[in-house]
């Protein structure tokens, strides 16, 4: 009795971890958060905020261009709004809650490097002509995805437009009721062990 309820208490945490925190980082993507801010200390600029729901679209931009050629990584200009050149940009938008006009001021940048090759990467952002875009304070937040060869850098702004915030407020209240829950329910899981 007393494990299957711990069982069921176990899957409901789990499952409300999952609902709440859809958005996973690996060690790269970490690391290249890392050098990124290394990058803007260097330039005296503030350090680039951790923007979830940029992380979301670009981890899911990273699985659509996955089974890509490197070499068409040109088709997708590195400009502000170029997000509708992205295949099911808008579909994806909404499944990371993305409100509609939060994305336009916001850069997407995608870089394709075989294995990921931490170097070659680094330089693919910091050493193009692009990285203006990483010298510009305007850009405060980041989200970072990748997948097989390619990492999606999305910069996101402070103001509205480039926000990437989520649509409805409630959206992000019922994240917060069901994390607040998932804390209580651990916490009584830890007092029933
Ligand atoms: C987005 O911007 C367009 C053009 O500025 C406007 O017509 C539209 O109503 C906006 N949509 C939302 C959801 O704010
Ligand atoms: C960017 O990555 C490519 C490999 O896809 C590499 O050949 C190139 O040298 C890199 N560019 C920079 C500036 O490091």
């Amino acid at each position: 009795m007393a494990s299957s309820k711990l069982s069921y208490f176990l899957f409901y945490v789990l499952g409300l971890l999952f609902l709440s925190h859809p958005v996973f980082s690996n060690d790269e993507e970490d690391k290249l958060f890392q050098s990124l801010n290394n990058f803007r200390q260097s330039q005296k600029l503030p350090e680039f905020k951790k923007n979830d729901n940029a992380a979301c679209l670009a981890d899911k931009l990273a699985d659509k261009l996955e089974h890509r050629l490197c070499s068409s990584s040109q088709k997708y200009s590195i400009e502000p709004g170029n997000g509708p050149k992205f295949p099911k940009f808008d579909k994806l938008r909404r499944r990371c809650h993305i409100e509609t006009n939060s994305t336009t001021a916001g850069i997407i940048w995608p870089v394709c490097v075989p294995d990921l090759d931490e170097d070659l990467v680094l330089n693919n952002y910091t050493r193009s002509h692009y990285a203006k875009y990483l010298k510009d304070s305007k850009y405060a937040g980041v989200g970072i995805g990748s997948e097989d060869d390619w990492v999606i850098v999305v910069l996101t702004t402070d103001a509205q437009s480039g926000s990437f915030a989520s649509g409805a407020a409630s959206l992000g209240a019922i994240g917060m009721i069901h994390y607040m829950a998932a804390v209580l329910v651990g916490l009584f899981l830890v007092l029933l062990c």
